[in-house]
């Protein structure tokens, strides 16, 4: 037992890892100590090439010197500032940078640190919003089957991954879901969004039909879903949706933490696809990952709706101690600046069928039964053994890492490959080399 005056050792046994399989990873752990640009570096000194930008996050890459260098001379000037009743000024000039990157009147930002947490903002954003408008009878949340928001309570309970939500208890009441837009005997291997599945944004109507327009307050989903195996939405999917909602006076929610900052070359998916939503959750790529941030652009008339009452009372009682933490939003700024300068956005555009061509060089390789492309993403489903679902892809993540030099993620049965935007076009190349090389080997 350590006392405060021995020395504590230095082992792996007070670390409880998020989302990680404890006792293998103890076993053989994947160390990462360094980074730059496209690359890890291991303690040991390997370089890893970065397939997934950390976690869908770095997509300026690793530790660039303008966000190294912001968030340095952010904390010599001012460390923190309280965020309730006061501010600093650069929250005001993100904010202000959000809001023009973000299309049509998607221009009141409001900060949190993450993405679960931008989720459950929404989610109350939406609640209260009804409620201050006088239709407070309008509770339900309508999420979606595969969606990924998450894990606080809120973005669990709209969240459709069983094995995120079975052991939590009820969850919030008055959620329901659409159906996944996925279906591997229509979709299989398709670049892009694919031309089956459209309608199934009609199943909207039929929840309305259930539980009537009047209590239903907002749906949420992904765009793009990315943690559950990169699932582009059906073309005129979004569409339909955005149609149905503006029918029954019920907000449309886009959980943007992946697909913001150039995932899908453009700004956001709600300017690759067309379609305003109302809320439009990040995180992730704001700072590319180099401190934690998130938060949610609101439609004007949204927050409009909020401001009445005598000046002084609070008009939404929500908020973090650290919203719009100062280190936050000096990388933000500087992280805005760099996908700008280097056309990052525009640059995802150009690499998206470079992306789906090398991808799909893995169809008929052993147990690949589907290859997914959009933008510069990728989701290959593996065929699972029998009574060991999840163990083959873990298998090629840790065979990928250790013998190839390659960062993949794992969702389930499914391989994602998001490198950061700054990937040139052999990188593509060997990313897929390596990985094809890792799959073969487990196979
Ligand atoms: C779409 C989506 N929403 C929410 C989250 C949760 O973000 P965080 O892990 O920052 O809480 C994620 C994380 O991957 C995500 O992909």
């Amino acid at each position: 037992m350590p006392t405060a005056t021995a020395p504590i050792p230095n082992d792996q046994e007070a670390f409880w890892l998020p989302f990680t399989p404890n006792r293998a990873f103890k076993h053989a752990p994947r160390l990462i100590a360094r980074a730059k640009d496209m690359h890890y570096v291991t303690p040991d000194g390997r370089a890893v090439l970065d397939g997934i930008a950390g976690l869908w996050c770095c997509n300026a890459g690793h530790n660039r010197d303008p966000i190294v260098a912001a968030i340095k001379r952010q904390a010599a000037e001012l460390d923190y500032a309280p965020a309730f009743q006061f501010a600093h000024p650069k929250s005001f000039e993100l904010a202000g940078r959000l809001a023009a990157l973000a299309p049509a009147d998607l221009n009141r930002v409001f900060f949190c640190n993450s993405g679960s947490e931008a989720v459950d903002t929404a989610l109350k954003i939406a609640l209260a919003y009804h409620n201050v408008r006088g239709d407070g009878a309008r509770t339900r949340l309508i999420g979606r089957e595969r969606g990924y928001h998450g894990v606080g309570f809120g973005g669990m309970s709209v969240g459709g991954i069983v094995s995120n939500r079975k052991v939590f208890g009820t969850l919030l009441a008055g959620v329901d879901h659409l159906p996944a837009t996925y279906s591997r005997e229509h979709q299989a291997f398709t670049k892009g969004e694919p031309d089956w599945g459209g309608h199934l944004a009609d199943e909207l109507e039929r929840i309305v039909a259930l539980h009537d327009a009047s209590t239903i307050a907002a749906v949420i989903i992904e765009p793009m879903a990315g943690s559950t195996g990169v699932l582009p939405p059906p073309k005129g999917y979004l569409e339909r949706l955005r149609a149905i909602c503006d029918r029954h006076g019920i907000l449309l929610i886009f959980d943007e933490v992946i697909t913001g900052f150039g995932r899908l070359g453009a700004a956001f998916a709600a300017e690759r696809y067309g379609v305003t939503p109302d809320l439009l959750c990040f995180a992730k790529g704001v700072t590319s990952g180099a401190v934690p941030m998130g938060g949610v652009i609101a439609r004007e008339h949204i927050y409009d709706a909020f401001m009445r009452g005598p000046e002084h009372v609070i008009e939404l009682f929500h908020g973090y101690t650290y919203s719009a933490h100062p280190l936050a939003c000096a990388a933000g700024l500087a992280a805005l600046d760099l996908y700008r300068d280097e056309n990052l956005f525009e640059r995802a555009k150009t690499l998206e069928p470079l992306v789906a061509e090398a991808a799909m060089t893995l169809k008929g390789l052993p147990g690949v039964l589907d290859v997914r492309t959009v933008g510069v993403a990728a989701g290959i489903d593996l065929a699972s053994r029998p009574d060991a679902v999840g163990k083959r892809a873990y298998e090629i993540m840790a065979r990928a890492f250790h013998d190839e030099d390659l960062l993949v993620r794992i969702a389930g049965e499914t391989l994602a490959i998001a490198p950061p935007l700054i990937v040139s076009e052999a990188q593509i190349s060997e990313i897929f080399e390596k990985l094809k090389r890792a799959v073969r080997a487990v196979a």
